[in-house]
């Protein structure tokens, strides 16, 4: 395979963080280079931002200003980190990417979806990821395996379960509309069977 984004995506709770450990694991054995990495918080300065944007209480932060600093975490990201890799070619893992940007900030929050595009496309610099596996799951669900991990759920875990169906809504939206770039992984499956899926699909799609 040569240099690819491939993207992971879905509400709370839905899986992705713990499968892109297993996809990693995988793609080494096809002695590919790898690089696993999230946003917000794939920088040294998007840790920063990170912080900002999950701590606190829900008004702390302005929702104009919240797509600000998720655009500029990606930014930065985009820079440092991801195209670098892909021209060296690597597989680069994405924990979440533009399209959270356009299911929370833009159906979430109710934020103007021309101005998250503009921003999208200015913090990307037009880079799209190759491939997004879209973990779908109920928001019930995923909540309810968040408040099982035990640790406190963050600022945007927070929000009012309206405002995380608006998020679901999102994602079942842009599934719709790109339907070739975001493919949707089952993910109320096995964590073995969800992995088997992701490598099938990565499989199909991306052999070069
Ligand atoms: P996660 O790393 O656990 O997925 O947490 C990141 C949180 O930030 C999650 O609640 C989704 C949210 N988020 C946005 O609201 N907009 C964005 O553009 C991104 C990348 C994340």
């Amino acid at each position: 395979m040569k240099g690819k984004l491939i993207v992971f995506e879905g509400v709370e709770g839905c899986g992705k963080t713990s499968q892109i450990q297993l996809t990693q694991e995988w793609l080494k054995s096809f002695k590919t280079s790898v690089v696993v990495t999230r946003q917000p918080g794939g920088t040294e300065l998007g840790l920063h931002l990170r912080k900002l944007l999950l701590a606190g209480d829900s008004n702390s932060i302005a929702n104009r200003t919240e797509l600000l600093l998720y655009a500029a975490d990606r930014s930065q990201h985009v820079e440092q980190v991801i195209k670098p890799a892909i021209q060296n070619g690597a597989i680069v893992l994405c924990d979440r990417y533009t399209d959270s940007t356009i299911a929370y900030q833009g159906w979430g929050r109710g934020l103007d979806m021309n101005l998250i595009h503009q921003l999208n496309a200015i913090a990307t610099s037009g880079l799209e990821s190759d491939l997004t596996l879209w973990f779908d799951v109920d928001v019930e669900v995923g909540l309810a395996r968040k408040r099982g991990g035990g640790d406190r759920l963050d600022r945007i875990e927070q929000e009012t379960i309206a405002f995380h169906h608006r998020v679901q809504q999102g994602y079942v939206q842009l599934h719709t509309s790109y339907s070739q770039r975001i493919v949707r992984v089952d993910a109320t499956l096995s964590k073995e069977a969800v992995q088997q899926k992701i490598q099938a699909i990565l499989t199909s799609k991306l052999q070069a």
